[in-house]
């Protein structure tokens, strides 16, 4: 399998590329607009055909490239089914194996940082989205977030995966790039060392974080699977314009 976790520094997003060594074929899980031309450049320099693009939610913090690189490249827009966009190509479901070439995508729902959040776990490594993130969790104070979802989505999908399993969440702040499930178990200040669940909704409903400030514009234009809105205020610009620098991860 070829891996690389590549970044976008204006939402901090974690993009992760997913290549079978064989078929040739990649998958992008969570690429973002503005650096859609970096992504394909990478893609062509490892030799691969971009097949599908995968989304853990619908963001909030950015707009997904998935609907400029499947006019790019003819690749497949994928959501979770309880995304329920009416844009993509095809859905995951909890259980239900994405095969790319000879590689097993396995989907597990979690919700709790919205409601219709997947992690995605492949051969050592379970991608987290903004489920898990290393020493903390995704928000849940908007889009059908829910505290006591997300304790349980983390306690019986992902901490029950074996303790060695990589962790690479969506985003990183502070550039650390992956964990381990044991990690976060032991020291995950939200959610480690058997936080209980009341402490964990307790901590989450009384955070008093900001309204996020691209929201109004990520959710619907993701909602089509990529647009951007056209009604887009100046200082947003760049979250719709491309980049080719900032390569990283
Ligand atoms: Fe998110």
């Amino acid at each position: 399998m070829i891996f690389r976790q590549l970044f976008e520094p204006l939402s901090s997003t974690y993009t992760y590329l997913i290549g079978c060594e064989h078929s040739r074929q990649a998958a992008l899980i969570d690429p973002v607009y503005p650096t859609w031309e970096r992504d394909l450049q990478i893609l062509k320099e490892l030799n691969l055909n971009l097949a599908y693009t995968l989304e853990t939610h619908v963001h909030a913090d950015h707009i997904t490239s998935a609907l400029k690189l499947r006019q790019e490249t003819g690749s497949k827009i994928v959501f979770p089914k309880q995304s329920a966009a009416e844009c993509p190509d095809l859905v995951v479901e909890d259980g239900i194996v994405f095969s790319l070439g000879d590689i097993a995508i396995h989907p597990l729902y979690t919700p709790g940082h919205t409601d219709d959040h997947f992690a995605y776990g492949i051969v050592d490594k379970i991608l987290t989205g903004d489920a898990l993130l290393i020493d903390g969790c995704g928000r849940t104070d908007f889009q059908n977030g829910n505290a006591d979802q997300l304790y349980n989505s983390i306690h019986t999908k992902l901490f029950s995966l074996p303790d060695d399993t990589l962790v690479y969440p969506g985003h990183d702040y502070n550039q650390r790039h992956v964990s381990t499930i044991l990690q976060e178990k032991e020291r995950n200040p939200r959610l480690g060392n058997n936080k209980d669940l009341t402490d964990f909704i307790e901590l989450m409903n009384n955070l008093n974080l900001p309204y996020p400030k691209f929201i109004d514009y990520a959710v619907p234009g993701n909602k089509q699977c990529g647009v951007c809105p056209a009604d887009l205020p100046e200082n947003m610009d760049a979250y719709c314009h491309k980049v080719t620098e900032s390569r990283q991860g």
